[in-house]
């Protein structure tokens, strides 16, 4: 089964290798580079996750806040992974305006994503997701998939009862494993996948990016250009 025919007909996701990682690594490299920390230098994407172990979430939040300057992550994250999101939508694409860069920090609940697809926050059902970790992830500070027919099956059932994204969903207690991945290493995944992260324990955090993009030929959804933007890859 190759990787489209798994992500329309089959789990819905697949693991993938990053094309270009010289790219990728640059993308991490000019994340490491900007975020902006009081507590300490940061040297190296090792360092970063240890110092936000011990910041506090208005802390961690103006780290966030100070990504906001970097301007081409979703270029740099769709170049990276150019063949793969050229199998599945062609060359001219809409991609997210900003990629997301995600931070996990261990041993906290508030910071645990519940479980949700993508399609809910309004993209189109022709768009698909990728996410890949800054660094080898071995411990479970990653993301859990549910495959696709499971994921289908728990929003009927919740949908028979009247409700949508209601508690069985969104309160989804029993969980996969998150998934283990290497650095170079990539999610994609289509907007109908449960997924969400669980409370982990670990010495680091886990930092990860993702990225939206769909077919530039295939309708939009509730989401526009606000959110969306032509890009043609190289
Ligand atoms: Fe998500």
């Amino acid at each position: 089964m190759n990787v489209r025919e798994q992500l329309v007909h089959g789990s819905g996701y697949c693991i993938c290798t990053i094309d270009n990682i010289q790219l990728f690594e640059k993308l991490r490299d000019s994340f490491v580079n900007s975020v902006e920390i009081t507590t300490q230098k940061i040297e190296d994407i090792g360092s970063l996750r240890k110092s936000l172990l011990n910041m506090s979430l208005a802390e961690i939040n103006r780290a966030r806040v100070s990504l906001l300057k970097l301007n081409h992550i979703s270029e740099m994250m769709v170049e990276s992974c150019a063949d793969l999101v050229e199998t599945l939508c062609g060359v001219e694409l809409f991609i997210q305006r900003r990629a997301n860069i995600i931070f996990n920090i261990p041993g906290n609940e508030k910071l645990r994503i519940w479980s949700h697809y993508e399609i809910t926050s309004g993209i189109s059902p022709f768009t698909y997701g990728i996410w890949a970790p800054f660094h080898d992830l071995d411990d479970d500070g990653g993301v859990y998939f549910l495959d696709q027919k499971s994921s289908i099956d728990i929003m009927k059932r919740e949908e028979d009862t009247g409700q949508v994204n209601g508690p069985t969903v969104l309160g989804m207690n029993e969980t996969p494993k998150p998934i283990r991945l290497k650095f170079g290493q990539v999610v994609v995944f289509n907007p109908f996948v449960l997924h969400g992260n669980v409370a982990f324990n670990s010495q680091f955090s886990r930092i990860g990016c993702s990225v939206r993009f769909q077919s530039c030929k295939n309708p939009l959804l509730q989401k526009n250009s606000d959110y969306l933007k032509y890009y043609r890859l190289a």
